[in-house]
């Protein structure tokens, strides 16, 4: 048996100094030292023995599980610290650490575009990202089961329903600020608000990612119009894209505003002529209108006296349009490539 034992050392150790890989290593902790293992299966024989040969052998079983046990930890060591190159150079200078962090780029994208309406007598605020139906739709005009829904692949938290405000949800679009907000002012104007946030929908592709960000704007007073919609939609597009950029609103359809629209941006890489990149000249990022009466009464705001106006689109997707980023893929944005992240 001590041959036997001796026979299997040499051969363990062989394989071990040959291996390259961690997997490789574990298989071979595996067939010695495992429950299964050569060793166990020696250990197995040891009640046969005499007393004085059952104390040799077993002295020796135990030095060869910790011999190879040890050698295992040498070779994993070597290989982590080596990548399996050549040997540690303990004088090797360290690497200079010239790359400190940053912010991510959609938070850096998000600071900007706070500050832009900052500057414009905006309040910045934040509702939850899980919130009930009835903000993210009743209170927008949208009843229960309205096909309008159906837009908003909504995912649904598997919670009691409440009998007033019915699911739980994740939060599909920053829209749920609107009444929330109207609410948080005890229905009193002038409000000027803009929400940005985190917003979940079932959706995965190039242009989509599952967890989003939106931003939302609403502003309500005596007398306003849609002129100031557009005045504020071109001073965003100016100060984001440079003094050249131009918005434009196409009517649409939306219903928690009245009249609705869809807002576009000059395209930033051919200033607006056409190219490869947005073909018509314009890109499309978003949704806009004046707030529909009943989503005024949802925050106690009398529609008679008051009128407002409401827009909301993808943070992600004004990002991509920035001029010199020609990006047509977000995914990446939310994936562990720092090469790429650290570019921004
Ligand atoms: N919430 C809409 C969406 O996610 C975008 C939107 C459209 C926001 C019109 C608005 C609006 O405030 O007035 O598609």
């Amino acid at each position: 048996m001590l041959k036997k034992l001796e026979k299997l050392e040499k051969e363990a150790l062989e394989l071990i100094k040959k291996s390259h890989l961690a997997d490789d290593l574990e298989k071979i902790r595996i067939k010695y030292l495992g429950r299964k293992g050569e060793l166990s299966q020696l250990a197995k024989k040891l009640p046969a023995l005499s007393a004085l040969d059952k104390r040799r052998v077993g002295q020796a079983l135990n030095k060869t599980l910790n011999t190879i046990e040890n050698k295992i930890k040498k070779q994993t060591i070597k290989l982590v610290s080596n990548n399996n190159e050549s040997e540690l150079d303990q004088d090797e200078p360290a690497l200079a650490i010239n790359n400190f962090g940053h912010l991510h780029l959609i938070t850096q994208a998000i600071e900007e575009i706070s500050l832009i309406f900052e500057k414009i007598g905006f309040n910045r605020v934040r509702y939850p990202e899980v919130d009930w139906d009835w903000f993210a739709f009743e209170a927008l005009n949208m009843p229960k089961d309205h096909p309008a829904r159906d837009e908003w692949e909504t995912l649904f938290i598997d919670l009691p329903k409440d009998s007033k405000m019915g699911k739980a949800v994740l939060t599909p679009h920053t829209s749920n600020g609107q009444v929330r907000e109207m609410l948080r002012k005890n229905s009193q104007t002038p409000i000027r608000m803009i929400n940005i946030g985190k917003c979940y929908r079932r959706q995965q592709d190039v242009t989509h990612t599952a967890m989003f960000h939106q931003f939302e704007g609403l502003v309500i007073d005596k007398h306003v119009n849609i002129q100031h919609l557009k005045g504020t939609l071109d001073h965003f597009a100016k100060k984001y894209y440079g003094p050249s950029a131009k918005s434009r609103i196409r009517p649409f359809m939306f219903k928690f505003t009245e009249p609705s629209f869809e807002v576009d941006f000059s395209c930033t890489h051919c200033a607006g002529a056409g190219c490869r990149f947005c073909k018509s000249g314009w890109h499309e990022v978003g949704g806009a209108g004046m707030v529909h009466p009943n989503v005024l009464k949802a925050g106690g705001i009398d529609p008679d006296k008051y009128t407002g106006f409401a827009f909301g689109w993808g943070v992600e997707r004004v990002f991509t349009l920035k001029p010199g980023l020609e990006l047509d893929d977000i995914r990446p944005f939310y994936g562990s490539n720092l090469e790429f992240l650290s570019n921004f």
